[in-house]
């Protein structure tokens, strides 16, 4: 799996405090079948004031202990970006795309968007970037309406989920909207956006294993793995989320369940 939110850099944001918790998570994610991630520590007007400078060097210590401690995982520095009127400037000017690629990682207030928040995903794309809405299931505007949603990724804005929202680590809500984005196929990467060990659960392998058997194997495949990938490469998305649907219709279809154990 190749995880693309992830809090791992230390003592920069929320996440890893130490390097020694940095690495406490790197080794737990490779337990879990993470072969590469992305560190995309929050950049937060007055917050998180992080530049390119210091995700450069505190990526430079994350991977000096990989490399003395032989973990087999690889790490490429990103962000996850707060929706800010000055936004677009500072990505420009720092470089804050995810793996030098063209995608940034978007998070903004859970309880309401910007007003200027499409006008921001807009302009972004307009100058070349393509934006992923970090854990959209998170969101309280999406809750209460899923075709605002749907109206968003129909403009080829790109879906995050977080590991845990599948399983309820943030609550009913979040999670019914997380399994009926999963049924109309209303996301693109699945990722555990891991702060530490202690807050919440990674479950990158427990939802791995619920998309599997709930959808089919290839959503699986191309939700952690193909789509994560595509952003290392620079590549356009899976997007066809019909396609989703009309796999899981097939895989998961009474029909076909009764033709398999009557074996008609
Ligand atoms: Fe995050």
């Amino acid at each position: 799996m190749i995880d693309i939110h992830t809090h791992v850099l230390p003592g920069i944001d929320d996440g890893a405090q130490d390097i020694f918790e940095s690495f406490e998570i790197l080794q737990a994610l490779a337990n879990q079948g993470v072969t590469e991630l992305v560190a995309t520590p929050h950049i937060i007007s007055g917050v998180y004031e992080n530049t390119r400078s210091i995700i450069d060097r505190k990526l430079i210590e994350v991977q000096d202990i990989i490399e003395e401690r032989e973990l087999s995982i690889k790490i490429h520095p990103g962000a996850e970006l707060y929706c800010e009127p000055d936004v677009i400037s500072k990505v420009k000017r720092e470089n804050l795309t995810l793996a030098q690629s063209n995608y940034i990682l978007i998070e903004t207030e859970l309880q309401r968007f910007p007003d200027n928040f499409e006008e921001i995903l807009f302009n972004f794309q307009q100058e070349g970037f393509r934006p992923i809405i970090a854990h959209a299931e998170r969101f309280s505007p999406f809750m209460n309406n899923i075709d605002y949603l749907l109206t968003i990724v129909n403009r080829e804005i790109y879906i995050q989920m977080n590991s845990g929202s599948i399983l309820g680590v943030y609550g009913n809500a979040v999670r019914d909207l997380a399994l009926k984005m999963l049924n109309i196929g209303c996301v693109h990467l699945i990722a555990s956006d891991v702060h530490g060990l202690k807050k919440r659960p990674i479950l990158m392998k427990d939802a791995y294993d619920f998309v599997a058997s709930n959808h089919s194997e290839a959503i699986a495949q191309i939700l952690f793995y193909e789509n994560p990938k595509r952003i290392l490469n620079n590549e356009p998305l899976i997007h066809n989320f019909e396609g989703y649907f009309d796999e899981r219709k097939k895989s998961g279809s009474l029909k076909n369940k009764l033709k398999s154990i009557f074996k008609l």
